[in-house]
């Protein structure tokens, strides 16, 4: 009997015997193959317990699609149940006054304990638990497909020389050096590992999280964008609009030799049954190593009738449980939101990802991805990406791109 049947048995029976099966509608953007396999285990977590499962899926990388409907769905006073949320946006939701509290569901998990104080300050809102973080992802990294490595006879690049080195040989030998996806969010994300090699955590704290012009304005910003520049060299021509797990699929088949994406894109290797160390390599974009580009995926939880309650308070609890949180994040490609869990029971790129974790908060080398909502709220994000989109398109010089990137923050603080 497969487990699907199990956990569909599960919910009659417990129809049936009349216990409280409400469902849950979860609102999310996890609709690529790795995404799905993932959500797929929180649905089955949740049918074990009688819990129905309405999906309510925003195609869109990086949330924003389904920001926009949300706001919709909000205003006409039909909130979903629960909503994949990043960061600053949770806060924003947070002063709306139609988010759920999870105190009393905090308070019995004993979350204060367990969920890394860089994610606690997303999670709640003036004290209050609203959302239950489900992983936390990171953003600087570059996956490299092992066979095409090998056949141009370079190792893992360990800095930003090498890299491009190694992008030339793939280049020379008929790959495509970089597959990329020309979408906003794409270009940041890139842009979010291509600051912290280039200036360095403290120079990402001060440029992309206080917003400081002389940061902003600076000559290691502009060689932020000389890179971005050498990067864009490395593309095809046909990166504009592809999806990222597309781009994620040109690595997995060979014909590209890198992706700089986050490690969701590991989830895209795994569902098509690639091994770390055998079929690819992970590893920190170039100069980066030490530090950390975070993003952690909440589901935010949005203020439901009684009826729904009890469904949504348990579906807090089994995100955040010990055994999902590990069957979870391996199939996603992320690390558990919780401290008190070994990476023994993940695959080397995992294993990697939790100690790079570790060493990054002891070290204070963690910081919030901008990319994803984790340096500043959506407005300044915005601007951040059509700066960064417009430079990687060719539309402005790096130095146009600086002089743009000041006066947009300005403009949208
Ligand atoms: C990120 C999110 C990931 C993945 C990615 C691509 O914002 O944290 O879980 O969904 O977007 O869509």
């Amino acid at each position: 009997m497969t487990k699907k049947t199990i956990s569909g048995l599960a919910l009659s029976v417990a129809l049936i015997s009349g216990a409280q099966a409400a469902d849950v509608e979860v609102m999310h953007w996890w609709t690529s193959g790795g995404e799905a396999k993932a959500l797929g285990e929180l649905k089955q977590s949740l049918a074990k317990q009688g819990v129905g499962w309405k999906d309510t899926p925003v195609a869109g990388g990086g949330g924003s699609n389904a920001m926009t409907v949300l706001r919709a769905r909000v205003l006409s006073g039909q909130s979903p149940t629960a909503v994949q949320m990043l960061g600053f946006d949770i806060q924003d939701w947070g002063d709306q006054g139609v988010v759920a509290n999870l105190n009393q569901v905090a308070k019995q998990e004993g979350w204060d304990k367990v969920v890394p104080s860089a994610l606690q300050q997303f999670s709640k809102y003036q004290g209050k638990w609203i959302s239950v973080p489900v992983n936390v992802h990171s953003t600087n990294w570059v996956w490299g497909n092992k066979a095409v490595l090998d056949k141009i006879g370079v190792g893992v690049p360990k800095n930003w020389n090498d890299l491009i080195l190694a992008m030339k040989k793939a280049k020379k030998a008929g790959y495509v050096a970089l597959a990329h996806g020309g979408q906003a969010w794409q270009d940041a994300t890139v842009f979010d590992g291509v600051v912290l090699a280039t200036g360095g955590v403290d120079f990402y704290r001060k440029a992309l999280i206080e917003l400081d012009p002389t940061a902003l304005s600076s000559d290691t910003m502009k060689r932020v964008f000389d890179r971005m520049a050498q990067l864009r060299g490395f593309v095809d021509k046909n990166y504009p609009g592809r999806d990222w797990n597309l781009a994620s699929a040109m690595v997995i088949k060979g014909k590209a030799a890198f992706q700089m994406m986050g490690d969701w894109a590991k989830g895209e290797f795994l569902s098509a049954g690639k091994q770390p160390g055998k079929d690819f390599v992970c590893f920190r974009t170039p100069g980066s190593q030490g530090a950390i580009t975070f993003n952690a995926d909440q589901f935010t939880m949005f203020k439901v009738d009684k009826a729904h309650q009890q469904a949504q308070q348990q579906m807090a609890k089994a995100v955040l449980s010990l055994e999902f949180q590990i069957i979870f994040n391996k199939v996603k490609g992320s690390v558990p939101a919780r401290t008190d869990i070994s990476g023994e029971r993940f695959d080397d790129c995992g294993k990697k990802a939790i100690a790079d974790l570790k060493e990054a908060v002891n070290k204070n080398s963690l910081v919030g991805s901008l990319a994803h909502g984790h340096a500043a709220p959506a407005a300044i994000k915005s601007a951040f990406y059509d700066v960064i989109t417009a430079h990687f398109n060719g539309e402005f010089s790096s130095e146009e791109a600086v002089k743009a990137l000041v006066s947009s923050v300005k403009n949208a603080s």
